[in-house]
């Protein structure tokens, strides 16, 4: 089974899904460890509640950006990580990880890329009256959400939609969306 870790910075509810999915033998693939990058953030309660070793490493305890992702790849090294699945981790990944895991690091946005990249994804489809909007999960290259596309998913905004409510549909299809697309990607 592939070795994977799975770099978050917020909730975590991708990372449940991806967790849940694994535990009712949907996706093969052993979760090996979590990088978070947020003091406080729920996915570090999340990931000592399943018993995934779990680390905290906060940039601002580095002095550069390069320091920084070396501490991550000490760990990643030190699990013997395949694959990466970036699940809400608010960051851009920079060469140091890159060269290490190319074409092995995966993410996921709400939004149809190229469509809407970037920070606040959902505030930005409802700021432009789009019909429908949408989920991708996408390789990671250097640049903001512009990897090659591996899967998509529409959904559609609806009248008077708000952005809680537009979030909790991208969710939905998300938590479905990610563990299938893993499976596919890393046991086909
Ligand atoms: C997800 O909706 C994910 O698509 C988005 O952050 C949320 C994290 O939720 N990612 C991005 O916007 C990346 N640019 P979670 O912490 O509950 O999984």
């Amino acid at each position: 089974m592939k070795k994977v870790a799975i770099f978050a910075s917020g909730n975590g509810s991708n990372f449940q899904a991806i967790t849940d999915a694994v535990h009712n033998q949907k996706l093969h693939i052993h979760i090996s460890c979590v990088i978070c990058d947020r003091p406080g953030a729920f996915v570090l309660e999340r990931a000592k509640k399943e018993n995934i070793p779990v680390f905290l490493i906060n940039p601002k305890s580095y002095p550069s950006k390069i320091a920084y992702e070396s501490a991550i790849l000490e760990k990643l090294q030190a699990f013997q990580i395949d694959f990466i699945a970036l699940a809400g981790y608010m960051r851009l990944i920079g060469p140091t990880i890159l060269n290490s895991y190319e074409r092995k690091i995966v993410n996921i946005h709400p939004s149809l890329l190229p469509a809407f990249p970037g920070l606040d994804a959902i505030g930005q489809s409802l700021k432009a009256g789009v019909k429908e909007t949408g989920v991708t999960i996408h390789y990671v290259d250097e640049g903001m959400d512009t990897g090659q596309v591996i899967a998509q998913q529409t959904v559609e905004i609806a009248e008077g939609e708000t952005k809680e409510s537009l979030q909790k549909k991208i969710q939905v299809i998300e938590h479905q969306l990610y563990p299938e697309t893993l499976e596919k990607l890393l046991n086909s």
